[in-house]
């Protein structure tokens, strides 16, 4: 029997997301049914909402979120109702070649992108409409329907606020440092960009050892917040970032992350490192855009810039270790929630994100 569900729902113009009530059905085999505990308010959906990459609508937003698992599809085995589960907005394929390697993040056969379910529907409806879950989990919803591999068992214990940041910007800025960069203790290191995401690589830096950790934004808020979370020193985003990245690094840094997503700032980030740094690229820009960088830098000094897709994670893996972590006290994740937002307080939340204002909203069921 289908059931109804507040959503937050993109028609696909306009920056706006309208709370409304959409019909949610059963999970089908290999699917399982979700209902939400929270949902993290993310930059990725900003860039939907604001034009810059393009999708099926409408759209149920929201690609951070945890939750438990209401009912099983057929042949569901490895979860049950009851179970505590953090989202994953990339679901691995599971066969694929990337898969059989080991690299969920590289899967090929997946359909989140597309706002598919792996048999190319949906189990979303607003009437007669079909409705698209965003990345294949549109968490911003009472309830979802994923396929199995795109939920993630986590310990009961975990609170669903902090369970619903691993599913995106935790894993994403932590794994950019030990999975992507894989950053050795002592390395010196700069972040340029410090919201939910470049916070998340801060204290991934920390947890790693690395030193100094610098952090770089346009906001004293989200400076202040970097500090708490690890960072060693903090600039103002401006001209001479790369000159105090030098002095403070004697000679500029190993690792440079951008968590923005902003071609100016990518293009600088060969600028910021020591000879044979290593530039990661964590903020992702609107569709098409294409960066310049300076070649002979990058060539001569033999520095090297690297993609970083979801903290090249692995979620059946990646997020019960997060979530060990954060249990054992080694992540301060309960810190970053700035915010804990209603449902239809989520436009107020991306207003607020667009101003710089907020670390991260939360929205709770
Ligand atoms: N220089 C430095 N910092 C800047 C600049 C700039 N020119 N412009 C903006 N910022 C800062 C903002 O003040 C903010 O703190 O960048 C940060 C961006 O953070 P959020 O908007 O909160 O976004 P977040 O959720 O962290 O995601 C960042 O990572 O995964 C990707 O898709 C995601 O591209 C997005 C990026
Ligand atoms: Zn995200």
């Amino acid at each position: 029997m289908p059931r109804t569900a507040l959503a937050a729902v993109h028609d696909g113009r306009g920056n706006r997301l309208e709370i409304k009530e959409i019909q949610v059905a059963d999970p089908g085999p290999g699917e399982v049914l979700v209902r939400l505990g929270a949902s993290g308010v993310c930059g990725s959906d900003r860039h939907v909402l604001d034009g810059e990459w393009n999708l099926p609508s409408p759209t149920v937003m929201g690609h951070e979120g945890a939750g438990t698992v209401e009912a099983v599809g057929e042949g569901v085995t490895g979860l049950a109702p009851g179970d505590s589960v953090i989202l994953s907005w990339y679901y691995p394929c599971r066969r694929c070649r990337a898969c059989a390697a080991g690299k969920a993040w590289a899967c090929t056969g997946t359909r989140a992108p597309e706002c598919l379910l792996p048999d190319g529907t949906t189990r979303l409806r607003d009437g007669d409409d079909v409705v698209y879950p965003y990345l294949a989990v549109g968490t911003m919803s009472e309830y979802t329907v994923v396929p199995e591999s795109a939920a993630v068992r986590i310990p009961s214990d975990v609170p669903f606020d902090v369970a619903s940041l691993i599913g995106c910007s935790i894993t994403t800025g932590v794994g950019a440092v030990v999975n992507n960069a894989r950053v050795p203790a002592g390395s010196s290191a700069v972040v340029v960009g410090c919201g939910g995401v470049g916070l998340a690589v801060i204290m991934g830096l920390a947890l790693a050892g690395a030193h100094p950790i610098i952090a770089v934004d346009t906001a004293e808020e989200k400076l202040a917040a970097a500090r708490s979370f690890g960072a060693t020193h903090t600039l103002r985003a401006g001209d001479d970032v790369a000159a105090q990245v030098a002095e403070l690094t004697g000679g500029g840094a190993d690792y440079a992350f951008e968590v923005i997503g902003r071609v100016e700032t990518i293009e600088t980030l060969p600028s910021l490192l020591a000879p044979g740094g290593v530039g990661v690229l964590v903020g992702l820009p609107p569709e098409g855009a294409k960066a310049g960088i300076d070649v002979l830098e990058l060539a001569e000094a033999g520095k090297t810039l690297i993609g970083s897709n979801y903290g090249g994670a692995v979620p059946s893996l990646d997020f019960p270790r997060l979530a060990e972590l954060y249990l054992a006290g080694k992540l301060p994740l309960d810190s970053l929630i700035s915010h804990r937002v209603r449902l239809d307080e989520v436009n107020e939340a991306f207003d607020a994100m667009r101003d710089g204002t907020r670390t991260r909203s939360v929205i709770v069921f």
